[in-house]
């Protein structure tokens, strides 16, 4: 047991020499570039609140100084370690923003449209809440009419829409008709659209949608994901008769 205790006692202040002298890793280096970048720049923080991970990744993670220039007097006196958004895989696993689908900013490389690099009020350093900052790009209009489907909008990060990339359509994190069955389970089976005899019910899949047979019946051929100007989120005021004559 002694024994033990003491070759731990050794490993330990091993790893306190070397988290205290191992440059880029302690805190004493946060502070130095700190002060150093700080002094002029008094507005910048350090891409995360997290202290932790802030010690890590100071002002040079990122910036370079341009050898033999002298900043802030010359031009280009400090650039990118990296052109974005090579910068952020060096970081964060560029798995995640890869997929069958990607979100086209994404896939442009223009992480700086939706997050600001250094610092935000708003989570996940966003420049703008959720879904304002998706109004930016997509027609405000179109998410508010008359009925809004409160909950999707209300909650438009990664709870409807990865705002990356998605392995499924529309970035969402399932497909459409099970996306819509977690919350709506009672509708799932499309049998609350109408009452047939025997037992038959409405197809709500597998069959060409007829407004646009290049798509799959689903639960969007008939109600609006976000907003309408008909009751029950439909998408005409006329609930059969868009695709049937007789009713
Ligand atoms: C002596 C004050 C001072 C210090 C210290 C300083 N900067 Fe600057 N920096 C400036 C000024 C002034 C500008 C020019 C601002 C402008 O043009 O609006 C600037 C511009 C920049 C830019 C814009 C890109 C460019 O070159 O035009 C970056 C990036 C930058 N600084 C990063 C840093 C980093 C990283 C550090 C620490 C290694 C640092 N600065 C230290 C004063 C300073
Ligand atoms: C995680 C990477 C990262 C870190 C850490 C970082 N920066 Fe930046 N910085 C960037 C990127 C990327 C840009 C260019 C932003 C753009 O293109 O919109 C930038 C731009 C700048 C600019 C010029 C544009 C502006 O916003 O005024 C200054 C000045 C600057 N950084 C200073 C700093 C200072 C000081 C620190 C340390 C406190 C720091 N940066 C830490 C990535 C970083
Ligand atoms: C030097 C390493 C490094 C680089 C380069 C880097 N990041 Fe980060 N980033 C981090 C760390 C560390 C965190 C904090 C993670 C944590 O606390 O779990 C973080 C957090 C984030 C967060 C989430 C913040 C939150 O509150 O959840 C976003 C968004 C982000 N980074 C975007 C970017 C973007 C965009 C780029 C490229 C312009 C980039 N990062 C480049 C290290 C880096
Ligand atoms: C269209 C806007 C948009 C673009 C473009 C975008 N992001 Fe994000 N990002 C978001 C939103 C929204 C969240 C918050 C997701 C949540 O709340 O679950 C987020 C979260 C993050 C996070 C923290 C959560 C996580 O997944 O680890 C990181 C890191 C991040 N983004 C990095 C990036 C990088 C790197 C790029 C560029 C390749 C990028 N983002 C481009 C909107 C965007
Ligand atoms: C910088 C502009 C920009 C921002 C900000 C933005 N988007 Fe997009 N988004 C686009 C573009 C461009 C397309 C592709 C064209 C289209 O379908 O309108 C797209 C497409 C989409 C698609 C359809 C993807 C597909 O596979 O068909 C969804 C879903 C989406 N965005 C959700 C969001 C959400 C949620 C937000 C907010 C977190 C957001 N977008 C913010 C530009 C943006
Ligand atoms: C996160 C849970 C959730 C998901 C996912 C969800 N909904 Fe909803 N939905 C609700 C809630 C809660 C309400 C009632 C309050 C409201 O309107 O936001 C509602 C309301 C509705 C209504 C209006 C009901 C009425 O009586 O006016 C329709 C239609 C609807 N959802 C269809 C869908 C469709 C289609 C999908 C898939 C694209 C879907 N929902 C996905 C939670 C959800
Ligand atoms: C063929 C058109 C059609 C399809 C497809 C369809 N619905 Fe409906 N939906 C309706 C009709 C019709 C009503 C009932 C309206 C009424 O009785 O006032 C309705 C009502 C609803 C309501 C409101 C609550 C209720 O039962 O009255 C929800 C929630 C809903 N549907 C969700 C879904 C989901 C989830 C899907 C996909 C699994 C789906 N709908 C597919 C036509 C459709
Ligand atoms: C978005 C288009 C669309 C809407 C709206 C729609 N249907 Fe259908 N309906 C279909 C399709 C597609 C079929 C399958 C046709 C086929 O198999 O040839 C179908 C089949 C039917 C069937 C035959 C089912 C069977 O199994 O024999 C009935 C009955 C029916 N619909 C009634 C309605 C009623 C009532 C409404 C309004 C509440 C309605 N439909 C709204 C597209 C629609």
């Amino acid at each position: 047991m002694p024994i033990k205790s003491k070759l731990l006692l050794k490993l330990l202040s091993i790893m306190v020499f070397l988290l205290f002298t191992f440059e880029p890793f302690t805190f004493s280096t946060f502070a130095a570039q700190k002060n150093q970048c700080l002094k002029c720049h008094k507005n910048f923080t350090m891409h995360t609140k997290n202290i932790r991970s802030a010690s890590k990744i100071g002002c040079g993670a990122c910036h370079l100084a341009e050898q033999g220039k002298k900043h802030p007097k010359q031009k280009n006196s400090i650039k990118l370690k990296y052109d974005i958004p090579g910068l952020c895989y060096d970081c964060h696993r560029e798995s995640k923003f890869i997929g069958q689908y990607i979100h086209a900013p994404v896939a442009e490389g223009r992480c700086t449209v939706c997050h600001n690099v250094h610092q935000s009020q708003f989570e996940s350093l966003l420049i703008s809440k959720t879904p304002d900052l998706c109004y930016k790009c997509h027609d405000k209009a179109k998410f508010t009419k008359k009925y809004t489907h409160k909950v999707a909008l209300n909650s438009c990060g990664r709870r409807c829409h990865n705002p990356h990339a998605s392995e499924k359509p529309y970035l969402l994190s399932l497909s459409i008709n099970d996306y819509c069955a977690v919350c709506h389970k009672a509708q799932e089976t499309g049998r609350h659209i109408v009452s047939l005899p025997a037992g038959h019910i409405h197809p709500i899949k597998g069959v060409p949608n007829p407004k646009n047979p290049t798509k799959e019946m689903g639960c969007t051929s008939c109600h609006n994901p976000h907003s309408s100007n008909f009751a029950k989120l439909f998408l005409s005021g006329q609930k059969c008769k868009r695709c049937h004559k007789y009713y």
